[in-house]
């Protein structure tokens, strides 16, 4: 049997209830069963019998940035790796504070600990409809940013360290209209620091948009 060449959907890093109570067994079945799982869909649906069958997933986003006829493959390209990307900026095991040197980042960027929660928590309050919150790295400097549908930092030319959906999907079911409550408490309970770290050593989150991004 031939290799697929199409894209797959990532594998959950975690059961489906680990994040509860913060995030309930419910949202993550729906949220990665039945959303992210759509983005995957749409996209090789779209991608079927096109020059972009066989390519990676970030090859895709790449060929298709800034193409208007191409929106749609972007859109559902850029939203599968931000799902993946978001499901491992979460862990059962994470939350509270950073450590080490990264607790020295965090502080000095944002006065504190508590400086740093308060910057994510006006992002996500302030981002209009639906959206993403993300930790990066801009010009080895460490901010909170925010981008609307499924915009990603790396067009932008910054490196994602970790991020936090605020499409309504994400928190509804638990939280109903309360953002901010949402996006406190993963930060407080499941924020995952190693993960953060991982991208912080990593070269490669630039490679494919960066040149661009810096050209623009
Ligand atoms: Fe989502």
């Amino acid at each position: 049997m031939a290799m697929s060449r199409l894209i797959s959907l990532p594998a959950l890093p975690y059961a489906e209830d680990a994040l509860a109570p913060v995030v309930s067994a419910r949202t993550v079945a729906l949220h990665y069963g039945k959303h992210h799982r759509t983005y995957v869909e749409n996209l090789n649906r779209l991608i079927d019998g096109t020059e972009l069958e066989g390519h990676s997933l970030e090859e895709i986003m790449a060929m298709t940035a800034d193409h208007a006829d191409k929106t749609e493959i972007f859109n559902n390209a850029a939203q599968t790796w931000n799902h993946d990307f978001y499901w491992r900026s979460l862990s059962p095991h994470g939350g509270g504070r950073p450590q080490g040197e990264l607790a020295d980042r965090v502080e000095s960027t944002f006065g504190s600990y508590d400086g740093f929660r308060k910057a994510f928590a006006k992002a996500a309050q302030s981002q209009f409809g639906s959206g993403w919150v993300w930790l990066v790295e801009d010009s080895g400097a460490l901010t909170v940013v925010k981008t609307g549908n499924a915009e990603l930092p790396r067009a932008r030319g910054q490196r994602p360290l970790a991020t936090v959906d605020v499409w309504e999907h994400a928190y509804y079911l638990d939280y109903y209209n309360r953002r901010v409550d949402y996006v406190d408490s993963v930060l407080e309970k499941l924020l995952d620091w190693t993960f953060v770290l991982e991208n912080l050593a990593e070269d490669k989150n630039l490679s494919l948009f960066g040149e661009k991004a810096h050209a623009a």
